[in-house]
């Protein structure tokens, strides 16, 4: 793995040309990792990217007694899960990746306790887990904050239930549903999260045996099995990472082929870029998107998918900066994802906050300065930002984008950036 003090170099006036591949997301993988708890046995999971939150989750799920092997090359991670695995979670590890949080459902569900530390706000704002906790209350079990710890207990096992979420949260619906496919009769989630990462983490858990019905919509149905087998299951592609590939073609007025990406995940996003002046075109593997101008400005507003992702809310805030026109950002899903705004500023971009509004006067071209990385996308748009500006940028706090991003410098340079890890 990189340094963990590292900070990546960037040179500014290169447009990015050639191609890309997209390996599996992190936002599914550490859930189906989390999720290989609930049957005793190996379960394997392929097309794993080699980023530091795998590394986490591998040590946390070993700490609970699996045994987990990981070959990098390959992306393959096999993890072997005991017949009574450990029930807590430390904050050490949930401090450093809230999917710490995803082992909650699975452990409550199969071994009836468990214990996890309460991850707490992060960079992006403050992070609730009241839904998980009602949730688990609705299926049976006893369940409460105590000590910095979320500590939850089914002894005779969960019953199924009627849930509503009051947000389509994309962790609460993994964990009930993780809960739920070992409870006893049937459970509906409504106002469930319908992003393809949840979708991916049923798919895992029907080849491990469950009953699970409307995956992909707001209502899922659940109905319990006494038992579930490992399985083998092949991580989806990142539509996160795609679509910062999409947006750095667009702000670099670049062509990128993006292999493995794909395009029925990044409706809204590829649709503000074709607005924006952008080609984008399908290919046999993935997608294609072309800038020849100046990007036009485009007005986004993040929402649960299949809405604008707020994961890609740094990139489109990027593109705008330099591009022709006016126009808001509005970020409806983390309250503190515009902390990344003050570094932008830095690079003369001319942005004001209003709430969770962000309006955008577009110039022509930002200014190199040092910026800090404050999360994993908040890191990689300032590189892009680098990119399009005049002169040297440093982006310190490189260990951010690399809990999301494999080979991102790799793949920049491929591209034609001129940025370098120092
Ligand atoms: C969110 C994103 C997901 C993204 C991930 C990583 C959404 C809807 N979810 O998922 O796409 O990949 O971050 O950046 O865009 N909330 C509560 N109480 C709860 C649970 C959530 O109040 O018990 C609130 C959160 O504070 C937040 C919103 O609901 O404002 C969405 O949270 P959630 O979807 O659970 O977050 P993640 O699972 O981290």
């Amino acid at each position: 793995m990189p340094e963990a003090s590292s900070q990546f170099r960037v040179l500014g006036g290169t447009r990015l040309v050639g191609e890309v591949n997209v390996t599996g997301a992190k936002n599914s993988a550490l859930k189906l990792m989390a999720a290989t708890l609930l049957a005793v046995g190996e379960s394997t999971i392929t097309n794993i990217p080699d980023i530091a939150d795998v590394h986490i989750m591998s040590e946390l799920l070993t700490r609970l007694g699996c045994t987990c092997t990981f070959d990098a090359k390959t992306g393959t991670m096999k993890i072997l899960v005991p017949e009574v695995p450990g029930h807590r979670a430390d904050y050490d590890l949930v401090r450093k990746m809230r999917a710490s949080i995803n082992v909650l459902g699975p452990l409550v569900g199969r071994i009836g306790k468990v214990e996890v530390a309460l991850p707490g706000g992060d960079a992006i704002g403050s992070r609730g887990i009241d839904f998980h906790i009602k949730g688990l209350i609705d299926l049976g079990a006893e369940a409460h904050s105590e000590h910095g710890y979320v500590i939850a207990t089914a002894q005779s096992g969960l019953i199924g239930a009627d849930i509503f979420l009051d947000f389509p949260s994309v962790g609460a619906t993994e964990n009930l549903l993780t809960a739920a496919v070992l409870a006893k009769g049937v459970t509906t989630i409504d106002n469930a999260a319908r992003e393809p990462d949840v979708v991916d983490l049923g798919e895992f858990l029907i080849g491990m045996g469950a009953k699970i019905e409307g995956l992909g919509t707001s209502t899922i149905k659940i109905t319990g099995v006494s038992q579930l087998q490992p399985t083998t299951h092949a991580t989806l592609a990142d539509r996160i990472v795609a679509g910062t590939w999409a947006f750095a073609a667009a702000i670099t007025q670049g062509d990128i082929t993006i292999n493995g990406g794909r395009i029925e995940h990044l409706e809204v996003p590829l649709d503000k870029l074709v607005e924006a002046g952008a080609v984008v075109t399908k290919t046999p593997n993935g997608f294609r998107v072309k800038m020849t101008k100046r990007p036009i400005a485009v007005d986004v507003a993040t929402l649960p998918y299949p809405g604008f992702a707020t994961d890609l809310q740094p990139f489109v805030i990027t593109m705008n900066a330099i591009a022709e026109g006016n126009s808001i950002v509005t970020e409806n899903v983390f309250e503190g994802r515009f902390m990344f705004v003050n570094e932008m500023q830095r690079l003369g971009a001319d942005i004001h906050i209003d709430g969770h509004h962000a309006s955008i006067t577009g110039i022509p071209q930002l200014s190199g300065a040092p910026v800090a990385a404050t999360d994993i996308r908040a890191g990689a748009g300032l590189v892009l930002a680098g990119l399009v500006s005049e002169g040297e940028t440093t982006v310190e706090d490189a260990f951010h984008v690399d809990r999301g991003y494999p080979g991102f410098v790799e793949s920049l340079r491929a591209l034609g950036a001129k940025v370098e890890r120092i």
